[in-house]
């Protein structure tokens, strides 16, 4: 399974960083990375971690500037899209038809092409703008997944709220996973 992977400028790139470590330990996997010059900026802001420590959870990256690389064609075959985080500038541009960089063009032939789109979007609050854009790429195909995490499973750190995105993400990606636990009554 080919798998892209955007990650933007959102708050939250700890989600992105825990679901490739995730697909990183999944056979049969392939990983395509395209980060935005935000994402990069959020990834100092929050993390300890360095470019190089996400590209190593990759199996491919590519330039978010460079249009002329094979995903911005519907004839590269990709099996999915997830966008985590996804900003609402991302979002906004998805809905609307906007592909300025790359992260945006796979976005839109990922749309066109009618495959599996998981957008895991962060903001809050969300202004109306932001649900309309939610709505639109709804009913356009793609699968809205916030970062919102469940506290059922009594989370006892930021890992535990992250694996819980993770796992509701590899369940959308038809990933059978055992990352977080499931609500059973
Ligand atoms: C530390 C930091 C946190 C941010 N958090 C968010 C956020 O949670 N949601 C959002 O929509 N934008 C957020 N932004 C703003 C976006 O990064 C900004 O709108 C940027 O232009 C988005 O570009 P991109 O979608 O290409 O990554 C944040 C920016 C920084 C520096």
């Amino acid at each position: 399974m080919k798998i892209l992977i955007g990650i933007t400028g959102a708050s939250g790139i700890g989600y992105a960083m825990d679901l490739l470590t995730a697909l990183d330990e999944i056979d049969d996997i392939e990983t395509y990375l395209i980060l935005s010059d935000s994402a990069t900026h959020v990834l100092k802001a929050e993390t300890d971690a360095d470019l190089d420590d996400l590209i190593d959870l990759t199996d491919h990256v590519y330039n978010n500037d460079d249009f002329n690389q094979n995903v911005c064609s519907g004839s590269a075959l990709f099996d999915a899209m997830v966008i985590i985080p996804c900003t609402m500038s991302t979002l906004a541009k998805l809905s609307n038809g906007i592909a300025d960089n790359v992260i945006t063009r796979a976005g839109a032939v990922t749309l066109k092409e009618r495959r599996k789109f998981i957008i895991v979007p962060r903001e809050t609050p969300l202004s109306t703008i932001h649900l309309k854009n939610m709505y639109e790429l709804s009913i356009t195909g793609a699968i809205i997944v916030p970062a919102m995490p469940g506290f059922y499973n009594r989370p006892e750190d930021i890992s535990d709220l992250q694996r819980f995105m993770t796992g509701r993400v590899l369940d959308l990606l038809g990933l059978r996973n055992e990352v977080s636990p499931r609500w059973d009554g």
